[in-house]
């Protein structure tokens, strides 16, 4: 009977249990807060701050089985994925740690253990790799394990030191290889870490150092264990599969992929069940297809699978269609991927569907370019980027593409295209400064401040350290009622004082356990301060309560009235004003922003109590709190409940009661990105702020048009119909009084044998045309007539010539030429044509040259 990846996940995480390990939650794929990740590429990533001691451990060992990404930065298998079958874009990490707890001897003995007498994994077929320095971790093997001595060997930084990524906690590490082969005896030390047929199934890393920007290993205070096992991998070892894609993770995707493809398994079925996993997990932690960054690799892997199932004939949007089965799959392991189904479907179908638009588009292109060239030739870089860049095409599309027409491309120029762009990007974007700790003044050794602010609004703190930097200090106390900026709360302001000591807060934020209070120093000396009584800015901070309860308010309403697949997408809670970022497809109706309103006011008006309970994170999920996409939870939560309405999981401040909030008004509607709408809204004094300011305009316009609030529209529309009526009579007054001015300067007019010409400055005469026209009506036969004149600060001349005359003088051609005279260009018809120039200085010798050309024309 095979195993389930159920049952094995729960064994690991149990057999580490009852070593006292913690279980801990997966965490977000989309790391929080981690700049430095794109998407979670490992187990140890939430407990980061712990290795590098930036934070105190909540527990010394820990458990679970971490959902990760790798398909950008240090660890990518995205082009393996699918031709092979146990690489993946995402796959889970089963994993145990000790954070400065045990060490070597307890990770090796308690892996060996697990593999050999819980899972009963042939030793005959085990190997293990050591760090070719770690002497220590070899003997611990042979005194503690029965490996056999000869399986140990030794390997260099490549393969046995591991390293988060360019910069973080690191350390040597020993691997566990599992020899997948049919025979045997055909087992030799030189395949490990080179032959297919030897998989890593284990890797334990002894955390040491934090590697720093600079390259720099510095050695950390404690020393870690962290280790990492696919579950994917184990499971198919287990079970006595190679191929993971056998295993109940995704028989039944791949099973579906062949029934509506109705094609036999292969590598486009492979493909497209992991690309699957990655989407559907990312898109519930909150990431979306885009133009860049993470949404950037979103939408590339969606491609890629969306390309590979054209090789199936599935060319209408499908992947979306795998979600359910997905589900099914995971869960119950991971409900958040339930939760989250129909939103996950909506996003994926939409990408699909543009994608499938740009895919025909860039096959025309492609075929275009490749037109002229023959079998093994090469398509050029500057194309590929061009299909990269404005078709949307992938690299690896353009490769695969051009594989199966027996072309290359020139990977070289299109990298150089790639850094050119990303150079004109960086010229123009901003960085996130990521400072590493500097010399701060350290008064007392604690690591982390108690927040008091729920509570109360003042209370007495001691300093813990301090650092200047220019104007600016910061600030750490060991306990304060200043909000840190998070779950997009901003930071309180406020006061920090002491005797003849005023240090004005302008803004707080978290790091770690510790409350960093920035701003600058009104009064006194910081060196001479222990203690210090710190107030926030009690108004400012009632208002921001207002703004947070009512975007709960508004995240349920959205949810009631636009529909059950919104999802918070970003937020931003101010003094002056909220705003909310939601998952939508088109924009929200007038009609539904006044449902909206009037929903969110009607719980106003109720002035329900506003209820904040600490729970654990399971107990509050099964009642039904939302949490919100890539937060960090800890095991105990936060719940603010406004009973009979809504309830989510919340760190920040609210008010006691809903009407408390006063009332709002949604100020703006707009679209933030593709699938994502942004709506403004205020609330309490601020609606007062905003109608008065409304009244103030109102009441300008009624001084202006001299009439009530109720005549305003019809007013205005009657001065918009008076402005047209106006605008028309002037022009045939203007026409009217040229045709006089025409008549006259035709019968004025030169003659130059037999053509009359007229040669003339006007002021603006409107459309040159038209004048153009009424001159060969005046002129009736033998006429030419040059204008000249200024329009919108440009020199202009028009060229008429009657009938009779076009075979002798083109006024194209002499208006051309004219142009050319004023730095312009121009041209028209034989009978009429006009020119611009840049240069009204040039006006006159325009005019003159084009009188010499007809004259000379005349003469021929
Ligand atoms: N963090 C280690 C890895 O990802 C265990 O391999």
């Amino acid at each position: 009977m095979a195993i389930s990846s159920t049952d094995i996940r729960q064994q690991f995480i149990e057999f580490f249990q009852k070593k006292e390990h913690q279980f801990v939650r997966s965490s977000s794929v989309v790391p929080t807060d981690d700049p430095t990740l794109l998407f979670t590429n490992a187990g140890m990533n939430q407990f980061k701050s712990y290795f590098l001691n930036k934070e105190s451990p909540k527990y010394l060992r820990a458990t679970n089985s971490q959902k990760c990404i790798r398909v950008s930065g240090k660890h990518n298998d995205l082009e393996e994925v699918g031709v092979d079958n146990y690489h993946h874009t995402f796959f889970e990490m089963l994993g145990n740690w000790s954070f400065g707890d045990y060490y070597k001897k307890e990770a090796i003995s308690w892996a060996w253990e697990l593999l050999t007498e819980v899972w009963k994994l042939d030793k005959n077929r085990l190997w293990v790799t050591i760090y070719k320095d770690d002497d220590e971790a070899g003997e611990i093997w042979k005194t503690v394990t029965d490996v056999n001595p000869d399986r140990i060997l030794k390997f260099a930084e490549k393969d046995n030191f591991w390293e988060m990524g360019d910069t973080g906690p690191c350390g040597p590490c020993t691997e566990i290889h599992y020899f997948v082969g049919d025979d045997l005896s055909k087992q030799e030390a030189r395949g490990v870490n080179v032959e297919d047929l030897y998989r890593e199934i284990w890797n334990l890393v002894f955390i040491q150092y934090n590697r720093t920007a600079d390259g720099k290993l510095n050695d950390l205070p404690v020393k870690h264990v962290d280790t990492g096992m696919g579950l994917e991998r184990i499971l198919s070892t287990v079970n006595g599969i190679k191929d993971h894609y056998g295993t109940d993770l995704f028989k039944p995707i791949i099973d579906k992929i062949e029934e509506i493809s109705s094609i036999k398994i292969g590598v486009p079925h492979r493909v497209i069940a992991d690309h699957l996993r990655m989407l559907s997990f990312s898109i519930a932690d909150g990431a979306l297809p885009s133009n860049e960054g993470r949404g950037y690799v979103l939408r590339r892997v969606l491609r890629r699978a969306s390309r590979f199932g054209r090789l199936l004939d599935l060319d209408k949007p499908f992947i979306y269609s795998l979600v359910s089965t997905l589900v099914d799959v995971m869960g119950h392991a991971f409900p958040e991927v339930k939760e989250k189904q129909s939103h996950i479907e909506k996003v994926i179908q939409a990408e699909e569907s543009s994608f499938n638009e740009t895919l025909d588009r860039g096959l025309e292109v492609f075929s275009r370019i490749t037109k002229s060239l023959s079998p093994g030739e090469v398509i050029q870089g500057d194309d590929a980027f061009k299909l990269y860049d404005t078709y949307g095409f992938p690299l690896d599309l353009t490769e695969l593409l051009a594989r199966e027409n027996n072309f290359t491309v020139d990977v070289v120029r299109f990298n150089e295209c790639m850094a050119e762009q990303k150079d004109r990007a960086r010229a123009s974007g901003k960085f996130i400064h990521i400072s590493e700790d500097a010399d701060w003044t350290v008064l007392q050794k604690e690591l982390s401040t108690e927040f008091t602010g729920y509570e109360t609004l003042e209370n007495s703190a001691n300093v813990i350290k301090y650092i200047q930097d220019g104007e600016i200090y910061k600030i750490v106390l060991d306990k304060t009622p200043f909000y840190a900026e998070s779950g997009g709360q901003i930071g309180d302001i406020g006061l920090l004082t002491a005797d003849n000591f005023s240090f004005k807060v302008e803004d707080v934020q978290k790091s770690g356990d510790e409350f960093i209070h920035i701003g600058t120093i009104e009064k006194g000396d910081i060196q001479s301060v222990q203690i210090v009584n710190a107030k926030i800015n009690e108004n400012r901070r009632q208002q921001i309560r207002r703004n947070h309860t009512a975007t709960h308010l508004l995240h349920q309403s959205l949810r009631m009235i636009v529909g059950d697949h919104v999802q918070q997408a970003g937020s931003l809670v101010t003094a002056d004003s909220l705003r909310f970022d939601l998952t939508h497809y088109e924009q929200i109706s007038k009609n539904q922003i006044d449902k909206l309103e009037k929903c969110v006011n009607g719980v106003i008006l109720q002035n329900i109590a506003v209820e904040t309970t600490l729970k654990e994170f399971d107990e509050a999920r099964e009642e039904g709190a939302v949490g919100l996409f890539g937060e960090k939870y800890g095991d105990i939560v936060r719940v603010v409940n406004i009973p009979g309405f809504s309830k989510e999981l919340c760190g920040g401040t609210h008010v006691n009661r809903t009407g408390d909030i006063g009332g709002i008004k949604i100020i703006s509607e707009s679209a933030l990105a593709s699938g994502i709408r942004r709506l403004v809204a205020v609330s309490g004094d601020a609606i007062q702020t905003l109608m008065n300011r409304q009244e103030q305009v109102i009441s300008e316009i009624r001084k202006e048009l001299k009439c009530s609030e109720d005549e305003i529209s019809s007013r205005i529309q009657s001065l918009i119909n008076d402005k047209k009526n106006l605008e028309r009579e002037t022009k045939d007054l203007r026409q009217s009084s040229m045709t006089g001015e025409i008549d006259e300067l035709v019968s004025d007019a030169e003659n130059l044998g037999k053509c009359r010409l007229v040669v003339q400055k006007v002021d603006d005469p409107g459309d040159l045309r038209e004048l153009g026209d009424q001159f060969r009506q005046a002129f009736k036969t033998k006429g030419a007539a040059l204008i000249g004149t200024i329009q919108k600060g440009k020199p202009m001349v028009m060229c008429a010539v009657t009938d009779d005359l076009i075979s002798q003088i083109q006024a194209g051609t002499v208006v051309k030429e004219m142009g050319g005279v004023m730095g312009g260009g121009g041209g028209g018809k034989p009978h009429l044509a006009t020119a611009g120039g840049n240069d009204i200085h040039l006006l006159q010798d325009a005019l003159e040259h084009g009188k010499s050309l007809i004259q000379s024309l005349l003469q021929k």
